[in-house]
């Protein structure tokens, strides 16, 4: 069959076949037991004019459990934006647990700040405003210098170390490819590291990315590149999930 631009969905659906399917989870799976703190920051973004960042509600529940399945304790987080995916991680993970966060934007990591302060949850994460590929080189290196060595690395190093990883930033496949061995060597075995978007919108089954939105053009190679790399990746067991954008599990076997 040659694909045809119909494989793409750009709506609020994601790649479900209709707005009304995706309502129908939203309405009896997901709002009645997402965290009303999370509602609220959800609320307060509704008008950003990047609100479509934020991870969608129904991929929220599905990293929350994955963290409860894996008793995670200890996690990465590439990809802040105002912080949903952060404050549900924060929610979720135990009292003395602990997320190392990284964006560019420390302006939309403060916006959501004050939901993480309302849900008392500040103390289990650590923002490092940066690019994300040198902190996590430094985390390897333990050479991260500030208040994140000694919360994180001065009783144990760094590799082998964190239980999850949510990647939610930077599309192109070399960087994607990097964050991949970097967060294998940092995530203990057993582990999960899960990336985000690699469904593209749909747009990875396109022969030609042309009809698809200009915003998808980009990095709708390298998506399909990453996907091949990590279907190939024999340190891993996958699972390819046609949820929201599509989210890649990847479990370190070794
Ligand atoms: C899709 S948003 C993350 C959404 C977030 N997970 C949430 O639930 O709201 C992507 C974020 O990645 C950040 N970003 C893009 N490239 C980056 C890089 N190389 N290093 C660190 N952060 C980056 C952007 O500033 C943006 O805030």
């Amino acid at each position: 069959m040659e694909p045809t631009a119909k494989l793409v969905s750009e709506g609020p659906s994601g790649l479900l076949q209709s707005d009304e399917l995706y309502n129908y989870v939203l309405m009896t799976s997901v709002y009645p037991r997402e965290a009303e703190i999370l509602k609220e920051l959800r609320d307060a973004i509704a008008n950003h004019p990047q609100s479509y960042f934020a991870t969608a509600p129904d991929g929220g529940q599905f990293i929350a459990l994955l963290l409860k399945l894996l008793n995670a304790k200890k996690t990465i987080e590439v990809g802040v934006f105002t912080g949903y995916s952060l404050l549900l991680t924060a929610l979720t993970i135990p009292q003395d647990g602990k997320i190392i966060s990284i964006d560019v934007d420390r302006e939309a990591y403060e916006f959501g700040l004050q939901f993480i302060k309302k849900a008392n949850v500040e103390h289990k994460i650590d923002f490092v405003e940066s690019q994300a590929l040198p902190v996590l080189t430094k985390l390897l290196e333990n050479t991260l210098n500030n208040l994140i060595l000694l919360l994180f690395c001065v009783s144990a190093k760094s590799e082998s170390s964190f239980d999850f990883a949510f990647v939610d930033a930077d599309r192109a496949n070399l960087m994607m490819q990097n964050y991949h061995e970097r967060l294998l060597r940092l995530v203990r075995v057993g582990g999960v590291i899960m990336y985000d978007n690699t469904l593209w919108g749909g747009t990875v089954a396109l022969a030609d990315p042309s009809s698809a939105h200009p915003m998808r053009q980009f990095a709708w190679k390298d998506t399909i590149e990453f996907n091949k790399m990590i279907a190939g990746d024999p340190r891993v067991d996958i699972s390819q999930v046609a949820l929201g954008d599509g989210m890649t599990i990847c479990r370190r076997i070794y």
